[in-house]
């Protein structure tokens, strides 16, 4: 059941518009979608050039709350789940199959984004408690629990809301689960600090900064008869045996590491010698990172918080846009330091206000970056709000004091056009035409044969022996029409598709 998205119909994705920044603006990339239709389908219909292509997958599902009036859309065959469609979904009490519909519509989703990253891949989830068991559940499930990254806590408030009544907590964070399509492959990024260079205050010969401590012990325990194996002499620059004696007083100390603790650090270039009034000196030398960072923590307090996003939408699109629940583009932007590289794609199956795209066209502008951006977006207000908002953020907005510059870029805007692979007897029957119409769609873009099929593979089961299942250079299709028909009819059916 939870398999459905094995029978999602494809459906050819249509162009409808292409929106690019005008002149004098920042280079920003154009190649970006924005797409208008359930992201189960959408999804599917992505051409296959996207499969295991995409870097970094940041959504924002409905959270189940109960008072969101997601509805349940999902028409799968299975008599329980055709109850369930077009329903809203209740609240806890009221609507007892209310997690088991959330489940439902999440996992066919969440297999498909899997199917969509690359190896070195991550997906970042938003979600507050009510679902954060369940989700984590269901990735362990498609990512695999080896491929658990964190379970990042974001501050999205810092005061309680006026209507708290007796309330004994207020929650101030929401959760964004993380994983790696691959665990052993995915190389997140650390946090920027170049602060921490100052902890390296010395300059090397070469210019490379660098903290050093001396080898000889000093402190406690710090003589010969202590450790008489850390007794021994270093080779000085100049060729002469170096002990461990006091400088001054004489007597025979000992060093602070044994022989063959200093033979690996001399083999990694960290003991650097000092020459001072009582002669040659040896420290162990530490080289400051070539790009000063530390690890994320995994509680984010400064990304950003809802009431700013909210703020930011109401100057992007003014007051009446009606759009309640959009993320900050801090929070984002720091999803994709983490996750994206200056050329990744980058994925938002739940678009809601476009938050995503204009977070990867702000970072591109201040790395001068080349990602690009899938959304994918529901609702009506796909066009009057996610792509509004994106178009804004491209060509700037406010004025006089508060003007914002635009980032530049572009993206195309697309919506669904006919419906292929349907189940009904007639499709059916029509199912080797429409297979060979998706795939010469996607031929004809210039796409890869055998990457195509394969994408197609969970729509047309090889049980069900299409023609296009057929081994690429094989003979007649299996229901005995000849390939050059078969292409033929394709071509026809594609133009009246693209007519
Ligand atoms: C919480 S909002 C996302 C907000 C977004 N992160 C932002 O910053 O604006 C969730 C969005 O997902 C959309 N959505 C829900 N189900 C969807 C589906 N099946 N396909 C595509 N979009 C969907 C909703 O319409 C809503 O706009």
């Amino acid at each position: 059941m939870v398999n459905h998205h094995h029978d999602v119909p494809f459906r050819v994705l249509k162009k409808v518009s292409t929106f690019t920044a005008p002149g004098g603006l920042h280079a920003n990339t154009t190649d970006n979608r924005i797409i208008h239709g359930d992201n189960l389908e959408a999804l599917k219909s992505l051409p296959p050039e996207f499969e295991g292509q995409v870097k970094c997958i940041y959504i924002d599902p409905p959270y189940n709350k109960g008072n969101e009036g997601w509805v349940y859309n999902d028409a799968v065959n299975d008599p329980k789940m055709k109850r369930w469609l077009g329903q809203v979904v209740g609240k806890e009490g009221e609507d007892l199959s209310r997690h088991d519909k959330w489940l439902c519509m999440m996992y066919p989703r969440l297999k498909l984004l899997h199917r969509l990253l690359s190896d070195d891949g991550a997906i970042f989830i938003s979600i507050d408690d009510n679902e954060v068991h369940n989700l984590r559940a269901v990735l362990n499930e498609i990512f695999g629990p080896g491929n658990f990254v964190v379970n990042m806590i974001w501050q999205k408030m810092d005061s309680p809301s006026s209507n708290f009544g007796e309330r004994a907590f207020s929650n101030y964070h929401d959760h964004t689960l993380v994983f790696a399509k691959k665990l052993s492959a995915c190389r997140l990024k650390q946090l920027p600090k170049p602060e921490i260079l100052k902890d390296y205050p010395e300059v090397a010969e070469d210019g490379r900064r660098c903290r050093t401590r001396q080898l000889r012990k000093n402190g406690k325990e710090a003589r010969r008869e202590d450790r008489e194996t850390m007794w021994y002499p270093m080779e000085a620059p100049d060729g002469s045996e170096i002990w461990p004696r006091h400088p001054e007083e004489g007597w025979d100390g000992r060093w602070a590491i044994g022989k063959k603790a200093y033979e690996k650090l001399k083999n990694a270039d960290k003991v650097v010698w000092k020459m001072r009034d009582h002669g040659w000196v040896p420290y162990q030398v530490e080289w400051a990172p070539n790009e000063p960072a530390i690890p994320n923590p995994s509680i984010l307090t400064d990304a950003g918080q809802n009431r700013q996003a909210k703020a930011l939408l109401n100057d992007m699109l003014g007051t009446d846009h009606g759009f309640d629940t959009p993320k900050p583009v801090g929070l984002i932007e720091r999803i994709l330091r983490i996750a994206s590289d200056p050329d990744s794609i980058v994925v938002d199956s739940f678009a809601g206000s476009g938050t995503t795209g204009h977070a990867v066209l702000k970072l591109n502008a201040e790395d001068r970056g080349r990602r690009r951006f899938i959304l994918i977006e529901t609702e009506d207000y796909a066009e009057s709000i996610t792509a509004k908002r994106v178009r804004t953020a491209i060509t700037g907005y406010g004025s006089g004091e508060g003007i914002v510059d635009g980032l530049g870029g572009g993206f195309d805007y697309y919506s669904f056009g006919v419906e292929v692979g349907r189940q009904s007897p007639q499709a059916k029957r029509a199912r080797p035409f429409t297979t060979a119409v998706c795939s010469h769609a996607l031929v004809n873009q210039g796409l890869n044969r055998d990457a195509t099929l394969n994408w197609l593979r969970p729509v047309h089961r090889p049980s069900q022996g299409f023609c296009d299942r057929q081994r690429p250079g094989a003979g007649a299709p299996h229901h005995g029409m000849p390939r050059k028909l078969q292409r033929k009819a394709a071509a026809s059916m594609l133009r009246s598709v693209a007519s």
